[in-house]
């Protein structure tokens, strides 16, 4: 099989390395691509192939895919998806994974997203849609603190505030206002948060592994929202039935509203939760898969990748047997460039890669990289490097990614050094 990844980041190349595991996959595009995925290769050795292609471009991405003769084109990020590459290749008759642009709107408008979930009757938190200063403040005093104000459209995961503080949370929601953007006001969520990757074929729903993201910027959950700085699966302490619970309650209801619209889901729905004290919520819907938490539940699946994506993209997902998952826990840790996510700085050597990949299991993603020139690696983005390990438990999981992670020298550079800490020490251990 013939795939091509769309996409540059981590996640992507989580995607690309779980397909070049598998040996159905006989060659392996990817545009853009990173430094990372050009050095994998397919199970019968055949080196993958990075495009300078826009991915944002769906007319440049259908080119690409029926060049190379893509059997299955996969769309890693959100902002191709809501451009339209889906249906583009999807028009050029190439089997895809990833929704149309009108089902992507389930990432790409916060208040599109409720809408469904109101009739698809999915249990969220309250919300009110804000287009003027005057909205804002009576929303905010309704709901009252914490305070949660979302920015409608994609923001990277930096569009949302989450304060005690009133003021912040006014001047997050007025510069929204003041971009021109729709500001949503939420009830605040309590308890822990789980990602559920729902695989969707339109109609069926295969649910993963569910995974837990540290979204903070440092430790003890303080710092700014980011797009994610670490992840890990699985989640001992997580309530038995959970998975069957969300496909029933939140992401099966999804995708027959979906159908029912005309705008069928195909793809990943990602079910960001909260498992509050009332039961389970959505927090937010995403159309792909998420980022780090990629990293960590498909290092734990066993099943050949591009089998199940191909099922999906084809409607197939029924027939699909049951998908099997290795006993080992994961852990990821994303290193972040200086004064990452205000303004990441770039252009800084990395070394240190090939060391820590030499610890057992350690695998290192890369994400905002980039070589010069001369060959030599430099960090080229906020989000640098997944280092990704795997273990008979969490504990040994996080070990292993740790010793990574002091192998690998970026200069000012900064990780949460907490990532899976609470839920290695046992049961209970909830993030
Ligand atoms: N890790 C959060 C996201 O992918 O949106």
């Amino acid at each position: 099989m013939i795939i091509l990844i769309v996409g540059s980041g981590a996640r992507e190349h989580a995607l690309a390395r779980a397909l070049s595991l598998d040996p159905a996959v006989t060659q392996l595009h990817a545009a853009p691509g990173n430094p990372g995925i050009a050095t994998l290769a397919t199970a019968a050795g055949t080196p993958a192939v990075v495009h300078g292609v826009d991915a944002l471009d769906p007319v440049a991405v259908a080119a690409l895919a029926a060049a190379v003769k893509a059997d299955l084109v996969v769309v890693g990020p959100e902002a191709p998806l809501v451009a339209g590459v889906a249906d583009a290749v999807r028009g050029a008759g190439i089997p895809v994974f990833g929704p149309s642009g009108t089902a992507a709107m389930l990432e790409g408008s916060k208040a599109f997203a409720k809408e469904v979930m109101a009739a698809a009757h999915v249990p969220t938190a309250e919300t009110r849609v804000c287009s003027t200063a005057d909205e804002l403040a009576a929303a905010l005093a309704a709901f009252g603190a914490p305070y949660v104000v979302k920015d409608d459209g994609l923001a990277a995961g930096k569009g949302v505030v989450v304060t005690d503080d009133l003021t912040a949370a006014l001047a997050h929601g007025q510069g929204i206002l003041e971009a021109g953007a729709v500001v949503v006001v939420e009830d605040f969520l309590d308890g822990p948060e789980v990602s559920l990757f729902c695989l969707c074929d339109g109609e069926s729903v295969v649910p993963l592994q569910p995974a837990q993201d540290f979204k903070r910027a440092y430790d003890a959950d303080a710092g700014p929202n980011t797009g994610g700085m670490g992840a890990y699966s699985p989640l001992d302490w997580a309530p038995e039935g959970l998975v069957d619970e969300v496909v029933r309650t939140v992401a099966q209801p999804t995708v027959d509203e979906m159908a029912r619209r005309g705008t069928p889901f195909v793809g990943v729905l990602y079910c960001g939760l909260a498992l509050t004290s009332t039961g389970v919520r959505v927090v937010e819907f995403n159309a792909r898969f998420g980022d780090p938490e990629t990293q960590v539940v498909l290092a734990r699946l066993a099943t050949p990748l591009a089998g199940v994506l191909l099922a999906a993209a084809e409607g197939r997902l029924d027939g699909l047997p049951l998908l099997e998952w290795r006993d080992d826990a994961a852990v990821t840790v994303v290193i972040a460039a200086e004064n990452y996510p205000a303004d990441p700085r770039r252009g800084d050597p990395i070394t240190g890669i090939a060391e820590a990949e030499q610890v057992d299991t350690v695998h290192v993603l890369h994400a905002g990289t980039a070589l010069d020139p001369r060959g030599i690696l430099l960090s080229n983005g906020g989000r640098v490097l997944s280092v990704t390990a795997s273990g008979a438990t969490l504990a040994q999981a996080r070990e292993r990614a740790y010793a990574g992670v002091d192998r690998i020298v970026l200069p000012g550079s900064h990780h949460r050094t907490d990532i899976a800490a609470r839920a290695a020490e046992g049961p209970g251990g909830a993030a």
